[in-house]
């Protein structure tokens, strides 16, 4: 592994046009028309779509970015050997999931994707490269990119970067116009220089990090960890003023004013959803558990146990708060995605909220603004597939006949016994509650999960109201 000497003019290739990728390449195509951005993948619809005007990912604000430089210097294709070969950056963005099989199933980061890239790469290069891990990773898999990398019978020479993503979903765009840090790792100098030239075109250098390859790798984990780790805090808390007459978004805005712990990742919820809290926790903990740090990796793993009872508590409290009973009970489901602003329902609280109401019989008129009712059908029947793969007959004729996938939140409400707010968009905020209210049942239950809606306002009206962390 050497740097090369001289510095050719930077072209961009990035493997892998998800949710990370599409948006960070379209955002430096922006900044430097000069560099030119080539966005692959090995899925054809996926890469139809960044080609058109429905884009796979929605953010606000990412459609003008996009419009602006597509066709100019950013292009999208599933042409991965090409871009490869006319690039001397390359940036791999591909999935990290959950290993479901094997060792370290149910923890462990399958990193198949990451080494079928390293492996093309080497097989398509001449010259030098510089590869930049985008992608989360367990701590030292540099070392193994290295590796497979050192083995191009072409002769090309790497460089390895760590130049992990903070970005949040729903907050993308603004996220990567002004990130509160970029993090750069590696061993070259002259490599992080090359990469930091890149981001400093918009970003002030002061905020540019540069570290070694490991601290890189390992920070994106614990980043995210402390971050979920405060959610479980506050969640677990919820539950202790939800018996003692305490309110959690008080005590939170209480202990958010020190300082020291600061106000945000303190809103209470159903759960913390999205592709990547649980798996890099999880990812942590095996790493933990790999090198005999055990009570380390119990300590992290509360967070997840934590998130998970969270979820159990809440669908468990409305069967119970309903006479014990949803069975052939109509609810809606205000919001299935993980988060507002984004259309990504991984992991989404609603997807296990809506198994448990299933199980107990209800009849689901599901709303969000956002997610299709295909995604919306697909993860409900995911999360029934058995460890065998299979759906069983009965769970498929729940989700066929129980779950209704309607346009707008009052439609869902029409008739429903009881309303759930499982995301917090906005638009949950402005609805006539009058209204909503004159449709339901009697007594009209309301369970937010989010803490959105103006309980006063709704208990004046007469819905029965159950918030997070409330008595
Ligand atoms: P994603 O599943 O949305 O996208 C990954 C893409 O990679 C897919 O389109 C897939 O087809 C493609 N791909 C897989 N193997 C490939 C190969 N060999 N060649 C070409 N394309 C291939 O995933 P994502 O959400 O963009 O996440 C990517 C990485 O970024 C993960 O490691 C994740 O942990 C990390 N990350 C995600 C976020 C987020 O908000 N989603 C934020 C920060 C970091
Ligand atoms: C998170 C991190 O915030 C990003 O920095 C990181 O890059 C990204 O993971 C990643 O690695 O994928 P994201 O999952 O997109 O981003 O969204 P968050 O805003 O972090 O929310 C995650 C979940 O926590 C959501 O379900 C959200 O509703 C929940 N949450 C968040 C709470 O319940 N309470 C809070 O106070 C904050």
């Amino acid at each position: 592994m050497h740097s090369s000497s001289r510095t050719s003019p930077i072209r961009i290739c990035c493997i892998g046009a998800g949710y990370v990728g599409g948006p960070t390449m379209a955002m430096i195509a922006k900044q430097c028309p000069d560099i030119p951005v080539a966005v692959v993948d090995l899925n054809q619809a996926r890469i139809d779509q960044w080609n058109s005007d429905e884009l796979p990912v929605y953010e606000p604000g990412l459609q003008e970015v996009v419009a602006e430089a597509r066709g100019r210097n950013l292009t999208f294709s599933t042409d991965v050997e090409g871009a490869i070969r006319s690039s001397n950056m390359i940036f791999i963005s591909v999935n990290t999931p959950t290993k479901m099989h094997g060792i370290g199933a149910g923890r462990a980061a399958n990193l198949e994707f990451v080494e079928k890239c390293a492996r093309k790469i080497a097989e398509c290069s001449q010259g030098h490269k510089i590869v930049v891990e985008k992608s989360t990773l367990p701590v030292r898999t540099a070392e193994a990119v290295k590796r497979i990398l050192s083995s191009a019978s072409s002769g090309a020479t790497f460089d390895v970067l760590s130049n992990p993503e903070f970005l949040a979903e729903g907050t993308a765009v603004s996220d990567l116009l002004a990130p509160d840090r970029v993090l750069i790792g590696g061993e070259s100098s002259q490599a992080i220089e090359q990469l930091a030239s890149v981001y400093e075109r918009w970003i002030p250098r002061e905020k540019i990090l540069t570290t070694n390859l490991w601290s890189s790798e390992l920070s994106k984990l614990t980043a995210n960890a402390f971050l979920a780790q405060r959610v479980s805090s506050i969640n677990a808390i919820s539950a202790l003023c939800e018996v003692t007459g305490a309110n959690v978004d008080e005590v939170a805005r209480a202990i958010g004013t020190d300082s020291r712990i600061g106000p945000k990742f303190l809103k209470a919820s159903v759960g913390f959803g999205g592709s990547c809290f649980q798996k890099d926790i999880l990812n942590l903990v095996y790493l933990c558990e790999h090198f005999g740090l055990s009570e380390v990796a119990k300590y992290w793993e509360q967070v997840v146990v934590m998130n998970d009872y969270q979820k159990k508590r809440f669908s468990t409290r409305m069967v119970r708060t309903m006479f014990h009973t949803v069975s052939d009970k109509q609810i809606a489901v205000w919001g299935f995605a993980f988060k507002k602003d984004t259309n990504d329902t991984r992991e989404s609280a609603a997807i296990y909220v809506c198994r448990d109401l299933l199980e107990e019989g209800a009849r689901l008129m599901v709303y969000d603004p956002r997610v299709s009712e295909k995604q919306i059908r697909q993860d409900l029947m995911n999360v029934f597939k058995a460890s065998s793969g299979e759906v069983s007959e009965r769970h498929r004729q729940l989700i066929e006949k129980n779950v209704t996938v309607v346009k707008d939140a009052y439609t869902a409400a029409n008739l429903s016994h009881a309303i759930v707010v499982l995301t917090e968009w906005d638009e949950f905020k402005k609805l006539d509650m009058q209204r909503v209210y004159d449709q339901m049942h009697r007594p009209a239950f309301v369970f937010d999960g989010r803490n959105v809606l103006d309980a006063q306002t709704m208990d004046k009206i007469g819905f029965e109201v159950h918030g997070i962390g409330r008595s």
